[in-house]
């Protein structure tokens, strides 16, 4: 008998993945609310998204780096602003330019996984009010239908509706360093709870639309954790934890009722005191985004996504991943999450895919292009693509459809 541990196998249908969104990649996205929201004095915002990697036009460039990294599928977002650039106005160019997008996919081997809405709303929208009258969730199924019915059920292999409703609601309308700027913890309940009937409204139309398409949600989600020195300061920690929760994850659990896949988004975990919300625990190491790194945080949101939706549906790993300058700290990240999707199978969860956050290094919202989440490095001038170490060293473990021994 050897002493060598196995590698760990994944099953034969797991697809292995990676992604991105419009607005953080292609460049030149100026009709949305994002982009007038970079170019407000006061928004916070480090600097404006700009030509971002020029994906709009370099798209096949970013498939073939795919396909070379023997990855099965690519979540990728359309922009709605590019496909309805006025109210009532349809651009079949834009629409066009996407349907391109999933047939080089396909032609590559790819899966297209598609998202209809991520952060990004067009500004005539947004003028009206954007997500704070129920006329965004029309005029969001309205567009879920057309692009969905352009694109067509051949094209498209999985179907994400919005991604984190939970986070927009919450930095748009909560805090306010995401576009419009409020901040009013009843208006942002109120957005929250708007955007699950949006996801309901789409789930329909998308249906419709791409008949046999699997259709789900996309919810950010964490590890939650209550510290406390005493019984009675857990107690209260928890408490918080519960009606936070409730408001970041359990009402949207509870709206993915009767769809195909739930997505878990992950990246670090929410430690709650008595008095609220804390930061990164001593000897804990902190990211460039300002939470913990915590891999160990995916293992438990599948769980609980698993438990919450009844085992109803597959779990997706839509996105995981993490911001850094150190590569090596990438792959140990991946691993030590993948290890915690491995324990997750071995338990009978249902988990169909790993989607690692993200192929380039992009533009991460607030943070500008600080934080580093790439598989692949992008000079901002040339917009060459590098492939990091970790790249190759994921593509292995997809093609291998296996964690190796450390
Ligand atoms: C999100 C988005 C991505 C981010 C990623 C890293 O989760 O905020 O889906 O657009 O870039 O999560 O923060």
């Amino acid at each position: 008998m050897s002493d060598d541990p196995s590698p760990l196998a994944f099953p034969d249908d797991f697809v292995w993945g990676t992604a991105t969104a419009a607005h953080q990649i292609e460049g030149g996205n100026w009709n949305n609310d994002w982009w007038r929201f970079e170019h407000t004095p006061g928004s916070g915002t480090r600097e404006p998204s700009g030509d971002a990697c020029d994906s709009w036009n370099r798209w096949e460039a970013d498939a073939d780096i795919v396909s070379d990294l023997g990855l099965g599928s690519y979540r990728f977002s359309i922009e709605w602003s590019r496909i309805e650039p006025e109210d009532g106005l349809w651009s079949t160019a834009s629409l066009d330019h996407y349907a391109r997008q999933c047939d080089g996919l396909r032609e590559r081997g790819i899966d297209p996984v598609v998202t209809f809405h991520h952060f990004t709303t067009p500004r005539w929208l947004a003028d009206r009010g954007g997500w704070e009258s129920d006329e965004a969730v029309e005029r969001f199924a309205t567009f879920c239908q057309r692009a969905g019915a352009h694109l067509g059920p051949d094209r498209v292999s999985r179907a994400c509706t919005i991604n984190e409703p939970n986070i927009v609601a919450l930095i748009g309308w909560g805090i306010g360093a995401f576009p419009p700027g409020k901040a009013d913890t009843g208006l942002a309940g109120e957005v929250g709870d708007r955007f699950a009937v949006a996801h309901r409204r789409a789930v329909e139309a998308l249906r419709e639309a791409l008949p046999g398409v699997p259709v789900g949600l996309t919810l950010s989600m964490a590890e939650w954790t209550a510290v406390g020195d005493t019984d009675d300061e857990r107690e209260a920690a928890q408490g918080r934890i519960e009606r936070n929760r409730h408001l970041m994850e359990d009402r949207f659990l509870a709206a993915t009722e009767g769809d195909d896949f739930i997505g878990v988004q992950t990246y670090s975990r929410s430690r709650w005191g008595p008095g609220g919300l804390l930061g990164p625990e001593e000897g804990v190491a902190s990211l460039a985004m300002g939470y913990e790194y915590w891999p160990q945080a995916l293992e438990t949101t599948i769980r609980r996504a698993w438990d919450r939706t009844g085992g109803a549906m597959p779990v997706v790993v839509t996105e995981n991943g993490i911001g850094t300058d150190d590569d090596a700290q990438r792959i140990s990240f991946v691993r030590a999450a993948l290890e915690g999707v491995w324990r997750c199978l071995d338990d009978g969860i249902d988990v169909a895919g790993y989607t690692y956050w993200s192929l380039l290094d992009n533009f991460e919202w607030a943070f500008g292009y600080g934080p580093r989440f790439g598989l692949i490095d992008v000079d901002r001038s040339t917009f060459d693509r590098n492939p990091k170490p970790s790249a190759r060293w994921y593509g292995e473990v997809a093609r291998a459809n296996a964690l190796p021994p450390t």
